[in-house]
């Protein structure tokens, strides 16, 4: 038992949210946390129904219905998305945010708006969060502890998934994707305000590494952007309408810029970064439509398998799942799923609550 860190590869918008819910299934999660940056994320997932739910602060693992879910201390909590989340998803007897988290204020939200280099420059998603983080650095942020009506939620989140990794299946849910990491991507100023790696993620939450059991690394078959920054292989937008699979931001909405492909090199840098145990390579659908009649791995289209090929040996990890489509079970297993998360041997952590 153990827990599995979902991390993004590229730029984001990949399916974490998806990705993080179907496992959470799979495995029957007792706990997953938010790790990432705050509420710029938008998770969104399709259910058998066509509904779709939308999420940009606690974890779509919220939909096993055996998963509680939190926010780890070091993810920017802004308390109106939070508590509206809980209400829409009427979770609030299994959610909770860590009482350390720094809080996202409307004035920060405001001064976002306002920041013509943040807008007009670097195309933030103008959600406060760059703002707040920088309060926190500053030590001047407001902690969810000191917040009245995120009292009944608030509780250590780092001892919760140390604890529930020890003994049963966790998840991490990483937010935005490597190359939009503050430090790491050589995109700069191009990025995000923190880093979005695996080690990151870990951090975010406080969990002991020796906990991990797996890190699953997201690559999205045609890598998107949103906002400004270098994006290789980008197609022109009337070649991604003549193929009918344009995509908008879940946060704002915008356009997503589209890549025919992921580059290699690049996955293999990030992989370098993160040490992938197993990929997760999304938006197949996207790539080639014939994916989506295909519902066992045997039946695996060849420009699909050419890719799998290609990021196998660019990420050195092997693709564990693919989708074939835009709902929460259109999904092909490539790997034994259970027996996967079930190798891992725990090497032992001390346990102790804060004070
Ligand atoms: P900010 O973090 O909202 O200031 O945005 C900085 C850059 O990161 C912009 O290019 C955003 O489009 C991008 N970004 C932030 N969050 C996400 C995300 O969840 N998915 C994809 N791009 C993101
Ligand atoms: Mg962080």
């Amino acid at each position: 038992m153990s827990a599995t860190i979902i991390v993004d590869a590229l730029w984001g918008d990949s399916g974490k949210g998806k990705a993080s819910a179907y496992i959470a299934r799979r495995i029957d999660a007792s706990l997953a946390v938010r790790a990432g940056i705050g509420t710029n994320a938008g998770a969104s997932v399709v259910l058998e129904d066509d509904t779709v739910i939308r999420a940009r602060q606690l974890p779509t693992a919220w939909l096993n219905k055996n998963t509680e879910v939190g926010v780890g201390s070091g993810v920017l909590v802004d308390p109106t998305v939070f508590l509206d989340e809980i209400d829409r998803f009427d979770i609030g007897d299994r959610a909770y945010v860590d009482s350390r988290c720094a809080v996202i204020t409307k004035e920060h939200i405001r001064k976002e708006i306002e920041d013509q280099h943040l807008n007009k420059k670097i195309g933030s998603t103008l959600t406060g969060n760059g703002y707040a983080r920088s309060d926190f650095v500053l030590r001047t942020a407001t902690q969810a502890k000191d917040v009245p009506e995120l009292q009944p939620y608030v509780t250590d989140v780092a001892l919760k998934i140390n604890e529930a990794s020890a003994r049963s299946h966790t998840i991490v849910q990483g937010s935005q994707g490597t190359m939009l990491s503050l430090a790491l991507s050589t995109d700069y100023p191009y990025t995000t305000s923190d880093n979005c790696t695996s080690a990151a993620a870990i951090d975010d939450v406080g969990l002991n590494w020796q906990l991990v059991g797996q890190v699953l690394m997201i690559v999205k078959a045609m890598p998107s952007r949103v906002g400004a920054g270098p994006l290789p292989h980008e197609m022109e937008l009337i070649d991604i309408e003549k193929r009918g699979i344009e995509e908008r931001g879940v946060v704002t909405g915008r356009p997503r810029r589209k890549a025919d492909r992921p580059d290699l090199d690049l996955l293999k840098y990030s992989s370098m970064l993160n040490g992938p145990t197993g990929i997760i390579l999304t938006f197949c659908d996207h790539y080639d439509p014939d994916i989506m009649a295909v519902s066992s791995r045997d039946g695996i289209t060849s420009p699909l398998k050419k890719l799998i090929a290609d990021v196998e040996r660019a990420t050195g990890a092997p693709v564990i799942m693919i989708d074939n489509g835009k709902r929460l079970d259109d999904i092909i297993e490539i790997a034994e799923i259970p027996e996967l998360f079930n190798q891992y041997s725990y090497r032992g952590v001390n346990i102790g609550a804060s004070h």
